[in-house]
């Protein structure tokens, strides 16, 4: 059986994002997901553990989660309708699709498109986990008082996100509650805002 994917939580930067390096055990290859530092005290870790760079997966394109992006000379993904709004300097910037697959060695990201808190946000699926950037945390939901955010969108996004399997572990931009991750079923029960299943309710709550 494949080992599971390897997951890195760091929290770095002047907000304390969580940037994440997720890696193919097998193959050593590795994404990092939403760099929130300069590529120092990121691509130190990653090398320590043996891992080669692939690309970089931006959830969105908020300054506090694309720091420096331009300095990596590897693809760095973005979804196009992210792309058009705000767009990140990049050598290789990828515009990606919704349900679009990347391949990270042996194993498979699958962008999800959930816009709400910015017009083009994405989560990233792979091996049981989801990466929701600053869609879904912890204890919270997204904001949606920026540039091209909408409670309405985010709502409908939320729910996608509940379709997923109630195991699949989510892992947030920002350490926004009581746990640093936590599995879709208990922020059902913990997260009332994610609980929530009434647009008019979710209004309420946002507004
Ligand atoms: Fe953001």
């Amino acid at each position: 059986m494949a080992q599971a994917l390897l997951i890195r939580q760091l929290q770095l930067g002047e907000l304390g994002n969580f940037t994440y390096i997720i890696a193919d055990p097998a193959s050593k290859e590795a994404f990092v997901i939403d760099p929130s530092a300069p590529p120092a005290g990121i691509l130190g870790p990653l090398k320590k553990e043996g891992l080669t760079l692939k690309g970089i997966l931006l959830t969105h394109g908020h300054y506090d989660h694309v720091v420096d992006t331009g300095m990596y000379d590897v693809p760095v993904y973005l979804s196009r309708a992210e792309a058009v709004f705000y767009t990140p300097a990049a050598k290789n910037l990828v515009r990606t699709a919704d349900a679009e697959k990347i391949a990270l060695g042996a194993l498979t990201v699958e962008c999800l498109h959930t816009p709400g808190h910015t017009p083009g946000c994405q989560c990233f699926y792979i091996d049981g986990n989801i990466f929701t950037g600053d869609v879904l945390f912890v204890d919270a939901v997204g904001r949606t008082d920026f540039p091209g955010g909408s409670a309405d969108t985010l709502f409908e996004s939320l729910q996608r996100l509940k379709r997923l399997p109630g195991a699949t572990v989510i892992w947030p931009g920002h350490h926004y509650g009581r746990a640093a991750h936590a599995s879709i079923a208990a922020l059902r029960r913990s997260n009332p805002f994610f609980a929530c299943d009434s647009l008019a309710e979710f209004r309420e709550y946002t507004g």
